[in-house]
Formats: C-alpha cells, sequence, structure tokens
C-alpha cells in the first residue's frame, strides 16, 4: 500500500474522509473493486479505482466508513443518510459501552438502492435515515427485516414506529411556523389557518412533493379525510408568496427578506441556522422568526421521525439489535436528539437546553402508519391542485 501522495490527498478530500481510522470499500453490483485503508495517515491504494467505482455508482456520496462482507464478530455496518459529523458522538458511545465497532457508509442518496442491488451479499446491517417516508420506503423496497425487541418496544411509543416492526423512531422533529417576528402579531396558529385568505401572498413553502410536506398533507387527510384536505391545499396554495422552490431553510431566509410573513419548515432548522458559523447570515435568518407550533392548542402539532431499520440480511444482526436498543436508550436518546436539535422519542428523556428554549408544545399523537397510508394520496392530492406551479395557476 503506497503512502499518500498528493493527488490522494486531494482524493482522500474529496471523499471527504473525516475520522482517523477508517476502512473504506466500495462495491459495485456486490464486488468489491477498491479498499482504502486510514490509519494515523491516510495511506490509499489504487485512486484510479475509487474514481472509476464512484463514477460507475453515480452516487454524490461521500464514504466514512467500513464496509466489508469479511467483518469478523465485533463490528457492525451503518448505511447513514446522516452525515457522520451527527452520528459519530453517538456512535462513539455506544463502542465505548460495548467494545462493538460502528463503521459508517454515509450517503446523501442511493443506499436503499444499493442495498437492494447488494441482495443477501449486503454488508449493511443498519438503515439510518429521517422522515417515516423514507423508512416506509425502504421497507416497501424489500430491504428491512422486523426487530422484536422488548427494549425497543417499551422504550418507543407505538406511534412512532412500524405496526410490524420493520422501523423504529429515534427522534422526533415537528414541522412547525416560522412567523416574522417584525409583522406577524399572534403568537399561535392552526395548520387549518394557513389556508384563510388573510394569510394571500404571505406564505413561504418548499415543493409540495418533498417528503416533509407530504407527511404533513398525509396528516391533515387523516385528521379531516381527502376532500377536506383537498380543499385547505388548495387554500394554502393560493396563499403562497410564489412558486414552491429551495429547502426549508430558504424559506425562513423569505421570511428575513420580506418575501412572506409565514414559513414552513422543520424545528431543527432552527437550531442548524441559530449555530451556523460557517453561514453566519443564517443566525440573521433566525432571528428574525420566532417558532409557533401548530395546533398546540387542540391535536398537537404534526410530528415526523428520524429512525432506523434492520436490514434484511444484517450479517451483524445481534450487534444491529445492541445499537438500536443503544439508540432507544436515555443515553443514546439524549446524545442524538442533541446533535440533530430533535426531540428524543423516549417519554421521559431530558430535552436539549437549545430544544428547551424553543419552549413547550404539545405533539399530534396520530400514528405513523396512518401517514405512511396516505401518503400516496398525499402526493396525488399535491399534483391535482397544482400545488407547485405557484399560487396565480
Ligand atoms: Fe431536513
Amino acid at each position: 500500500m503506497d503512502h499518500l501522495t498528493c493527488v490522494d490527498y486531494i482524493v482522500a478530500k474529496c471523499l471527504k474522509i473525516y475520522w482517523p481510522e477508517v476502512i473504506i470499500s466500495c462495491y459495485c453490483k456486490s464486488f468489491a473493486l477498491t479498499k482504502i485503508k486510514v490509519q494515523g495517515r491516510y495511506q490509499v491504494k489504487s485512486v484510479q479505482n475509487i474514481i472509476f467505482c464512484a463514477a460507475l455508482l453515480g452516487l454524490p456520496f461521500t464514504i466514512t466508513g467500513v464496509v466489508n462482507t469479511a467483518q469478523a464478530a465485533g463490528n457492525v455496518n451503518v448505511y447513514s443518510y446522516r452525515q457522520p459529523i451527527l452520528v459519530k458522538p453517538l456512535f462513539e458511545a455506544f463502542t465505548k459501552q460495548t467494545g462493538i465497532k460502528v463503521n459508517v457508509l454515509f450517503a446523501k442518496k442511493g443506499l436503499v438502492e444499493r442495498i437492494k442491488t447488494e441482495g443477501k451479499n449486503s454488508p449493511a446491517d443498519l438503515i439510518f435515515t429521517t422522515d417515516v417516508g423514507r423508512l416506509s420506503g425502504a421497507l416497501k423496497a424489500g430491504v428491512t427485516q422486523p426487530v422484536i425487541s422488548p427494549v425497543l418496544t417499551k422504550n418507543i411509543p407505538s406511534a412512532y414506529r412500524d405496526k410490524d416492526n420493520n422501523w423504529f423512531g429515534l427522534t422526533t422533529r415537528t414541522r412547525i411556523v416560522l412567523a416574522s417576528r417584525d409583522r406577524v402579531k399572534q403568537d399561535t396558529i392552526t395548520y387549518e389557518e394557513l389556508a384563510d385568505p388573510k394569510w394571500r401572498g404571505k406564505i413561504c413553502m418548499r415543493s409540495g412533493q418533498h417528503v416533509y410536506n407530504i407527511a404533513l398533507i398525509a396528516s391533515m387527510i387523516a385528521h379531516h379525510g381527502e376532500a377536506k384536505a383537498k380543499q385547505w391545499l388548495k387554500g394554502v396554495k393560493a396563499n403562497l408568496a410564489g412558486k414552491p422552490s429551495g429547502n426549508d431553510r430558504a424559506q425562513a431566509k423569505g421570511v428575513f427578506s420580506g418575501r412572506c410573513d409565514l414559513a414552513i419548515a422543520n424545528n431543527y432548522y432552527m437550531g442548524k441556522m441559530e449555530t451556523n458559523d460557517k453561514h453566519p447570515e443564517q443566525k440573521q435568518w433566525a432571528a428574525s422568526v420566532k417558532m409557533l407550533f401548530p395546533n398546540s392548542q387542540n391535536r398537537g402539532v404534526h410530528v415526523n421521525v428520524s429512525g432506523i431499520a434492520l436490514a434484511a440480511h444484517a450479517p451483524h444482526k445481534d450487534n444491529a439489535i445492541k445499537l438500536m436498543e443503544f439508540l432507544a436508550s436515555d443515553q443514546g436518546q439524549q446524545i442524538y436528539a442533541k446533535a440533530v436539535f430533535e426531540y428524543p422519542v423516549k417519554p421521559g428523556v431530558e430535552w436539549s437546553e437549545r430544544n428547551k428554549s424553543w419552549g413547550m408544545f404539545k405533539a399530534d399523537t396520530l400514528p405513523l402508519n396512518d401517514i405512511v397510508k396516505n401518503r400516496k394520496r398525499a402526493s396525488e392530492l399535491v399534483d391535482i391542485v397544482g400545488f407547485n406551479n405557484g399560487p396565480s395557476s
């Protein structure tokens, strides 16, 4: 194995290898084409293979850990859609407690498809992701298996896990309204009210087809029935400031810039903006809004989850379940929720100071399984009302 050259270093940096000791394998159609071992200093084997493999996979991925079918006992392989920086403290605490090494493969997309392609030879033990849409999508793709664990069923409320235990929520996130501190006087709001003509031209919202909004719309169908949900969606569309575009943070920026008075966003983006030293302008966006937790006065604010699923052919099943149970423990819950500005799913676990500072709210108790049932119809309604065409269409 050659020592690091200048080119190797650039490639390693491009691949965003953060951890001091990692082994990386890149798989294409179940064949390992490349293996990199990084110990203390970068040592890279066959840079050309990495580039070839990455290009072949067509994945905009960032690799940060071990994936190797030949792992000995004492390992667990996680395919993660969550960024390494978020999960690192969590997995380190698990390793410290159990001695089991956690190897992480991170990618922004394509991991479920990859597990499917890898089939029975997949090294994946766990799928770590966000949103019930993606968790139920993994189940639908056939890459999960049920887990019977009294710890998981005791610690994770049934509303936040699959009815057949194929996926489990680990943290909850609320879909809230970010209201202009200067221009919005009221301190409470409901989702229903977003369709009120008094907000004409004043709402910023990302694509109706995004998983976060699909879940919210699915919850409206579950609560009000399809006909009323459709009317509501039409009303919200009429109140949009323009064509839906950008991510949740872009909507907060819209309020800051005066484009709109209300933005729909997940709560943890406030944490990301409030603490963003790399892009300090986002601190101003956050400071320009107040967080309103809709429907706290009645059924509660819409809640989604980040979660985990056991891979269908997990080679280290026992260790994987141990990690799942750690993530559902008080310690795991506290570390994880704090790192991602979300809320522990296990009742009674203390919130982080930042989340506490945002205030208490009542959470909707609608089971996520009911949201899963209504997702398809929600997506159809978005198209039927032409939500993404904007208010004037
Ligand atoms: Fe997000």
